[in-house]
């Protein structure tokens, strides 16, 4: 059977070895997987180790200042790199769920590229592949999957071009938060909830705009916190919100409001192939609805998303 310990004194043995004094560049994306891999790869090589976090201005509210603050204090060498505006000008005016994908993934890859860029002599890229990446099942839309889908247009970017080093591609999730406790990483944040590599701009219906983003995460904001107020974050295998491309009619007082509808999601499931419905208290659905509609300018009306997946998928675009 796995024994995380084992698997971290052999894995930091191995890394030594592999890497010796060599310079090694990993992209954090706030998820379980690249955290992991980046605090095995600090211990076994410490600064050597540069770790870009960045910010494409489609997570979650708050997100980027936290998690960055949070990945400092584990002692991590990172970078953040605040590059919202150039993904929403490359977003400006995408409204097909593919085509926003693919912008994403090229203001990546170029935002990626310029920092490896900048740390001299650097030799390897690490990256938090886990086993059913390997294998190419759900996590084929993950951000190592969006690079992959990339290598063959325009030639590679110089840091594809660095010998790889993915210490947890024999893993699966359940390993590789077991591995993350015995390495101290925060409960917290090795129970987050997985989030897409595109963010919020799959979760914006349509056209994307700053004002759409800061409503989504307003929202998103209330509900996620609302869980996790009500013990409820940790039965949910992945909740959030939706902004809907359509407004309708409400009434504030005297006066009658035309304003954004948003959808909430929760689900439970394993692996994200399949999904259902999470069957949320009606006490609370109702707190989190008056929360959001009293404190959210530009939205009226909230409903619940009650699809399972199949046919539904989890994300709505
Ligand atoms: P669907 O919507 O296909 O989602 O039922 C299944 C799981 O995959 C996540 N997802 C993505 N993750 N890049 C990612 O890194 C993507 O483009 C992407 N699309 C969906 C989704 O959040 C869910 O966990």
């Amino acid at each position: 059977s796995f024994t995380p310990n084992a698997f971290v004194e052999d894995c930091v043995k191995e890394l030594q070895e592999k890497v010796g004094n060599d310079k090694v560049v990993l992209g954090l994306s706030g998820g379980v997987d690249s955290t992991v891999a980046a605090v095995l790869l600090n211990k076994a090589i410490g600064k050597n180790l540069y770790c870009i976090f960045v910010n494409n201005g489609l997570l979650r509210k708050n997100e980027f200042e936290n998690v960055l603050n949070q990945y400092k204090g584990m002692g991590l060498n990172v970078k953040g790199v605040d590059a919202s505006e150039r993904f929403l000008s490359a977003l400006d005016g995408v409204e097909e769920p593919e085509a926003k994908r693919k912008a994403i993934g090229r203001v990546f890859i170029e935002v990626f590229d310029d920092e490896a860029h900048q740390i001299e002599d650097v030799k390897w890229l690490a990256q938090g592949t886990i086993y059913p990446d390997v294998i190419e099942s759900v996590s084929v839309k993950g951000p190592s999957a969006t690079i992959k889908s990339h290598h063959n247009v325009g030639g590679l970017p110089d840091y594809m071009k660095l010998q790889i080093v993915e210490p947890l591609r024999m893993l699966f999730k359940d390993e590789v938060r077991r591995v993350g406790k015995t390495l101290g990483i925060d409960a917290e944040l090795l129970g987050r909830h997985p989030f897409p590599g595109p963010g919020l701009s799959i979760r914006i219906l349509g056209a994307i705009t700053p004002e759409k983003v800061r409503i989504l995460q307003d929202v998103d904001a209330v509900f996620i916190n609302g869980l996790k107020e009500h013990g409820l974050y940790d039965k949910v295998w992945q909740a959030g919100a939706i902004l809907l491309p359509v407004n309708s009619v409400g009434v504030m007082g005297d006066e009658r409001t035309y304003e954004k509808v948003v959808a909430l999601r929760a689900v439970e499931s394993t692996d994200g192939m399949t999904a259902d419905w999470v069957h949320l208290p009606y006490d609370f659905l109702m707190k989190i609805s008056n929360e959001i509609i009293n404190k959210v300018k530009g939205v009226n009306r909230v409903v619940y998303d009650i699809s399972s997946k199949p046919p539904a998928t989890i994300e709505w675009e």
